[in-house]
């Protein structure tokens, strides 16, 4: 029920209607009975600042951000975490009463809880990790492992000067490699993560020789859609474990609602069955 005490939130994106977030968080407000609402917002390609800047005083508490909008969520923030700084994007705005916006970025703690629960015993600190792709979503993968105190990344990209401009932005852990080259950092990592777009949707897979990982080695797919990539399912085949993009999406989403609505979410709820439910 929406009473005149309700706190409003809600998701940014183009497009926005497919966006799992409105299904994780109304339920959290349900299963914990916070009179709140978190709705979806689509302002056109243009129209990002002007609505950022039209929520400042904090009628509506706080939004997520999601494609194509993270980077203009941060430029638009008066202040900014660090995760949301090293990477470069925020998914997470928060209008204050005095007029303020605050950025942070809970897309790299979705990454590392992700990992925590589907492969417990894969650690950060393990060794050098492999990140597939030099765009905006790898940036953010790599400036967590780095956060969290990864000792190298190796960021491999089909066009070369991405991934050096990336390693350039983030310092002397992370090194560009082209894709040629890519055995062999595969063969040296704890851990794969493919942040290209290749896949997206059910296309192909990135092709990256994964039969030179390690066997306790981890292959995680940021793609959820399908939830079973065929990165995963190649992985899976050669018995890798794995994580999946949709464990991150969910676990991302946690910090998010505490930011907006005051209280972790409730841990009853299964938010996971729910997001297959609806992606089904
Ligand atoms: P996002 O912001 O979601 O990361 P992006 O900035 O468009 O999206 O980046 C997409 C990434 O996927 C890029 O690294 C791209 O490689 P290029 O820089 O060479 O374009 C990578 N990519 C897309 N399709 C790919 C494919 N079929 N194989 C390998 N890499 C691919």
């Amino acid at each position: 029920m929406i009473t005149g005490k309700t706190v409003v939130a809600g998701v940014v994106g183009r497009p926005v209607a497919h966006s799992l977030s409105p299904i994780l968080h109304n339920a959290w407000l349900a299963a914990a009975g916070i009179d709140g609402v978190y709705v979806p917002f689509a302002p056109d390609a243009h129209g990002f600042e002007r609505l950022a800047n039209g929520l400042r005083g904090g009628a509506v508490r706080g939004v997520n951000v999601t494609v194509p909008f993270k980077e203009a969520a941060l430029a638009v923030a008066d202040r900014a975490s660090e995760a949301a700084r090293t990477a470069g994007a925020a998914n997470v705005l928060v209008f204050e009463a005095d007029g303020r916006i605050l950025a942070d970025n809970t897309d790299g703690y979705g990454l590392l809880r992700a990992f925590a629960v589907q492969a417990p015993r894969w650690d950060v600190g393990l060794g050098p990790v492999t990140v597939l792709g030099a765009g905006g979503a790898a940036r953010g993968a790599v400036a967590a492992l780095l956060l969290a105190g990864a000792p190298k990344v190796w960021v491999v990209n089909r066009t070369l000067a991405k991934a050096e401009a990336l390693a350039a932005a983030l310092g002397p852990k992370v090194v560009a490699l082209p894709w040629g080259h890519a055995a062999g950092a595969l063969s040296a990592s704890t851990a794969v993560i493919n942040a290209t777009s290749a896949g997206l949707g059910g296309g192909e897979a990135p092709d990256a020789p994964l039969e030179t990982t390690q066997p306790q080695a981890v292959v995680m797919d940021m793609v959820y859609k399908p939830l079973v990539t065929p990165f995963l399912r190649r992985a899976m085949e050669l018995g890798r474990p794995v994580v999946d993009g949709l464990e991150m999406l969910v676990r991302q989403a946690e910090p998010s609602f505490e930011a907006f609505f005051g209280a972790p979410p409730p841990a009853e709820v299964d938010v996971r069955a729910l997001a297959l439910e609806h992606l089904a």
